[in-house]
């Protein structure tokens, strides 16, 4: 009930408005945020870097309103993928596109635009020596996302796609693409789904992670093991060691500030392992959702807030 409470603020214009006004607010998005600018970011793939980890850099944003909007984003995409590639970070360091970022929910050619602004990003990752993952939003858009998925992939192959365990299609989805030999990040999901598309329960979530990891490691593709759940974390190292993958055929990614101690133990024990970095202004959105996934995390916040 309190996910499915957090959920529905995270889309809250009124509660939007509470949380950014607080003067206190910062402290606990920058647990989970790294920072407003290009250069934030790249500091903190630079950081991540000399740890031993590898990074997907996201430009905070989703739904924008216009094609003004959803150009400022291809912009902010360009920048940093600029200054990555100044850095000598392009090598480990990847991006990460919402497609309601680049236009996909506009009324008028948003699915146009969105490939159209995708397929720009993709051409200055391609240049700076990088590629894309297009994250998964909602499960109205997820045809759309993998329609744009495959369009993509004539040209730029390395273009990867999220999909989420919860959602009763991703088994099959995950067939195809690994059949396809994609990259293919697989998460739980982080949106309130009805039950007529996807699992209601932890468990149940958790059964179909299993399955789809099967998929994708028994397939041709590149499996991206996102989450921070031990047991899944290990689910997918002997399932992985089952299907003769090495280091290099597959990773770990997890959150920006969720778990380092673990991002760090898998790396030193020769795991490429991927860290998510969310960066600039529109923080909203992604914040709620963490405090979401976590009710620890809301305490933590709402202690930070109210005992200073
Ligand atoms: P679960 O929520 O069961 O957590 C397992 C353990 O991890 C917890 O017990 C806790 O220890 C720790 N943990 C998890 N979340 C935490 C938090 N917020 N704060 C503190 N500790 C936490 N979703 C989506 O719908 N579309 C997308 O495109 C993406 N993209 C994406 C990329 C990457 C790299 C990751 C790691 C995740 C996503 N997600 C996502 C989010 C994903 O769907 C999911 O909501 C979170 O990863 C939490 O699920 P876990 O698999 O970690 O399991």
């Amino acid at each position: 009930m309190l996910r499915n409470a957090l959920l529905a603020a995270a889309r809250s214009t009124a509660v939007r408005g509470l949380v950014e006004a607080n003067p206190l607010t910062g402290a606990a998005v920058r647990r989970f945020v790294a920072g407003t600018g290009a250069a934030d970011a790249v500091r903190a793939a630079d950081e991540l870097r000399g740890l031993g980890l590898t990074t997907t850099l996201d430009h905070l944003g989703e739904q924008v309103a216009d094609a003004r909007q959803a150009a400022a984003t291809v912009a902010a995409y360009r920048e940093v993928l600029h200054a990555l590639a100044e850095a000598g970070l392009a090598g480990c360091t990847e991006v990460s596109v919402k497609l309601s970022a680049v236009g996909q929910f506009l009324p008028v050619d948003g699915e146009k635009t969105a490939l159209d602004n995708a397929r720009a990003i993709c051409e200055a990752a391609s240049a700076a020596g990088t590629t894309v993952t297009l994250d998964m939003e909602d499960h109205t858009t997820t045809d759309s996302t993998l329609g744009i998925l495959r369009d993509l992939r004539v040209d730029f192959p390395q273009v990867g796609a999220v999909v989420q365990a919860y959602l009763h299609r991703t088994e099959q989805d995950c067939r195809d693409l690994a059949a396809g030999g994609a990259r293919v990040r697989l998460c739980k999901g982080a949106y309130a789904e009805p039950a007529a598309v996807a699992f209601q329960h932890r468990a149940a979530v958790d059964r179909s992670y299993v399955r789809c990891l099967r998929a994708l490691m028994g397939g041709t593709g590149y499996p991206m093991v996102a989450t921070h759940d031990p047991r899944l974390i290990a689910i997918a190292g002997e399932l992985a060691e089952r299907a003769g993958r090495g280091p290099d055929g597959f990773e770990y990614q997890m959150l920006y500030g969720i778990r380092p101690d673990e991002q760090r133990r898998l790396a030193a024990r020769g795991h490429r392992v991927r860290v998510y970095v969310a960066y600039g202004d529109e923080w909203y959105g992604y914040f709620m959702r963490r405090l979401a996934e976590r009710p620890a995390n809301l305490g933590f916040f709402l202690r930070s807030v109210l005992t200073r």
